[in-house]
């Protein structure tokens, strides 16, 4: 695996990169003023993946919001050049860990039900269907599949130190 950096916290232009990433991958990019009040909630995490030898630019992303012992995943995206490189489960891998550390015990997310890729993604990475939410997503209008996935929290020693 090629070096890849995360960021937490958010300047202008990992906004713009963040924005730049959910156009082209066929997302609806949050407004800069939507990204601006998702910063400011303690809950949201926003980790962009950075492989410098590979671009300049961010190319991948995932969004999501931590209340342990819940979770959500809002969104993730990667370049469409650089799909099927192993980047979508490297952000997901890093998610679910950081989650787990947190306490959290399982985690929830939302995908269009003719979003194959995803789902294949999110199954690969121990996410099981739980219900499908008619009507859940407009333009265009689509059912969405509603997943979880159980973590095993943070280890053991965690709590003795
Ligand atoms: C879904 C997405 C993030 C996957 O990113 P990615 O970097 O291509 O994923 P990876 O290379 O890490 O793929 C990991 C596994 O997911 C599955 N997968 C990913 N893309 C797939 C596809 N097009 N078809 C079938 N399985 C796929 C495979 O099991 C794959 O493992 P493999 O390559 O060894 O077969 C990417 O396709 C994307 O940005 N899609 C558009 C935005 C989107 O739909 N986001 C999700 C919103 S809920």
């Amino acid at each position: 695996m090629l070096a890849h950096r995360f960021h937490r916290t958010l300047d202008v232009s990992a906004a713009a990169g963040l924005r730049r990433i959910a156009v082209r991958t066929g997302l609806t990019p949050p407004t800069l003023n939507q990204i601006h009040t998702l910063r400011r909630h303690p809950a949201t995490r926003i980790r962009l993946l950075l492989v410098p030898l590979l671009s300049r630019h961010p190319v991948g992303f995932i969004l999501y919001q931590v209340i342990p012992p819940e979770a959500e995943i809002f969104d993730m995206g990667v370049l469409p050049e650089f799909k099927r490189r192993g980047f979508g489960g490297c952000l997901l891998r890093g998610a679910l860990a950081g989650l787990s550390a947190a306490g959290v015990s399982v985690c929830h997310l939302e995908v269009r039900v003719s979003n194959h890729p995803a789902i294949a993604l999110y199954t690969r990475h121990g996410f099981t269907p739980d219900r499908i939410r008619p009507g859940y997503y407009a333009l265009p209008p689509e059912d969405a599949l509603c997943m979880s996935c159980r973590l095993a929290g943070p280890p053991a020693q965690a709590f003795l130190s």
